[in-house]
């Protein structure tokens, strides 16, 4: 399997090179070839989960439980269910035997617009002022989605401790731990943040105070915790104006301000 996986790549190589050589203009010389024409020509087919699990069966056992392994677009055909709605028709990689981009297999981690054509307005937020660079390619939707699910919905994001730890992955500052932790952070990174984009810098939901008020209002307002905050709240957001600059949380000072 390992020599004719070797083989198509080989072919493959042909073909990049075929195209290579059209744009430049040189068709004659290597149309004769005929094999790698032949090779671009093929259009792969649907083939259907149960085929792909014959090789991929941790993939396939996990993805059981996910959200995607559920739906079933009436009337669509294979082309929306199980593992090729993201993947791509698979016969010509399975044909192949498999292999990482033999058959012209999509991986979405590479390239995420498999997933906007069921997500559109998901391609819409990341195209606001301040996002995570997905379309740049700099990172995927894996990175903070578990694309085949290896537990009852971990990506959904609906358990907020897989949201903070996807987080962490990356953005180490925020775990702490804090001396004074802010309670807010408990309720997972989302509840300030718009992740996948916002038109608001530091992808925040509010650019202003309304961010924390929204917990933060009592009776007594503006009285906050035990002082008024009536000349505070009129030099700018609680989180700027030299006030409570560590939302986080923070080793130094218990009502977070730096
Ligand atoms: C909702 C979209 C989606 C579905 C459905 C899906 N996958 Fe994936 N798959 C992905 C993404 C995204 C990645 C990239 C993950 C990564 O790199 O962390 C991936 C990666 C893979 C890989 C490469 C893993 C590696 O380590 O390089 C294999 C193999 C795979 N998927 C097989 C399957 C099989 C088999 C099914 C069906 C049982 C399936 N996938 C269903 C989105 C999906
Ligand atoms: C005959 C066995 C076989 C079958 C059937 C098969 N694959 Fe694969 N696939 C492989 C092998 C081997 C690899 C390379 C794995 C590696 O290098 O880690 C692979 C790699 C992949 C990758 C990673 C590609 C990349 O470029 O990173 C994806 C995605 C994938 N397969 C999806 C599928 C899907 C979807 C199906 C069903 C349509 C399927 N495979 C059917 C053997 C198979
Ligand atoms: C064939 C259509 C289709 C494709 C392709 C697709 N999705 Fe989905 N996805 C859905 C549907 C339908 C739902 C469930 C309804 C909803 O929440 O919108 C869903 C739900 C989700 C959820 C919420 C999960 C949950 O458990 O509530 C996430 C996250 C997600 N998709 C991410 C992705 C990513 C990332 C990709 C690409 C790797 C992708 N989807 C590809 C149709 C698709
Ligand atoms: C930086 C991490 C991150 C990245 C990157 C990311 N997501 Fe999300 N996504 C989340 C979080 C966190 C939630 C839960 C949001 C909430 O609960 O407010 C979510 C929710 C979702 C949902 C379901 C809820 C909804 O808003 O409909 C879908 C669908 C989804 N993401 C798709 C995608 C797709 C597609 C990509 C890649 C193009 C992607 N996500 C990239 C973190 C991320
Ligand atoms: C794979 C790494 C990765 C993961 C996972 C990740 N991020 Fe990010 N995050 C980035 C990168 C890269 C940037 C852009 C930094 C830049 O533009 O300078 C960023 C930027 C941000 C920013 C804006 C920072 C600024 O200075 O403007 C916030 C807020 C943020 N991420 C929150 C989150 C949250 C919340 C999660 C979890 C849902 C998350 N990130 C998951 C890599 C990641
Ligand atoms: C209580 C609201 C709140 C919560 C919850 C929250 N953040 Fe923030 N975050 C902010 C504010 C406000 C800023 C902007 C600070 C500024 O602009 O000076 C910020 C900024 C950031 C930045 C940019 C760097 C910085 O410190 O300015 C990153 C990265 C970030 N947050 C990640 C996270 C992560 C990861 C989580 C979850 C663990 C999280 N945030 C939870 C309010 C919050
Ligand atoms: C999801 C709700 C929530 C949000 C949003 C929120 N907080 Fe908090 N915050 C809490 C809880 C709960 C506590 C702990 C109980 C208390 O002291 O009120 C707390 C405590 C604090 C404290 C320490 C209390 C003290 O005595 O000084 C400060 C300061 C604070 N928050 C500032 C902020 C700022 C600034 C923002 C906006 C960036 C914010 N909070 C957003 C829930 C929230």
């Amino acid at each position: 399997m390992r020599g004719s996986r070797r083989g198509l790549m080989k072919q493959a190589g042909w073909g990049i090179a075929f195209v290579a050589v059209c744009l430049l203009g040189a068709t004659s010389v290597w149309a004769d070839e005929g094999e790698p024409q032949g090779e671009e020509s093929e259009e792969a087919t649907f083939v259907g989960t149960e085929t792909c699990a014959m090789c991929h069966d941790k993939e396939h056992q996990e993805f059981k439980l996910s959200t995607h392994a559920r739906i079933n677009v009436k009337g669509e055909g294979l082309e929306r269910q199980g593992c090729e709605m993201c993947h791509g028709p698979g016969s010509l990689h399975v044909a192949a035997g498999g292999g990482k981009g033999v058959g012209g297999i999509v991986n979405p981690r590479k390239d995420p617009s498999t997933c906007f054509e069921c997500h559109l307005d998901k391609k819409m937020e990341f195209k606001l002022s301040f996002h995570h660079p997905v379309l740049e390619g700099k990172m995927s939707c894996a990175d903070c989605h578990s694309p085949h699910g290896t537990e009852v919905r971990p990506w959904s994001a609906t358990t907020l401790q897989d949201i903070n730890e996807a987080c962490y992955k990356c953005h180490k500052e925020q775990r702490g731990p804090f001396v004074w932790e802010h309670e807010a952070l408990r309720e997972g990174c989302t509840t300030c943040h718009k992740v996948h984009g916002s038109m608001h810098a530091k992808m925040l939901i509010a650019r202003d105070s309304t961010l924390c008020l929204r917990c933060h209002t009592q009776v007594n307002f503006p009285t906050i915790g035990k002082r008024s905050h009536t000349a505070n709240l009129a030099q700018g957001t609680c989180f700027s104006a030299g006030c409570h600059t560590a939302p986080h949380g923070s080793n130094f000072d218990d009502h977070l301000r730096y």
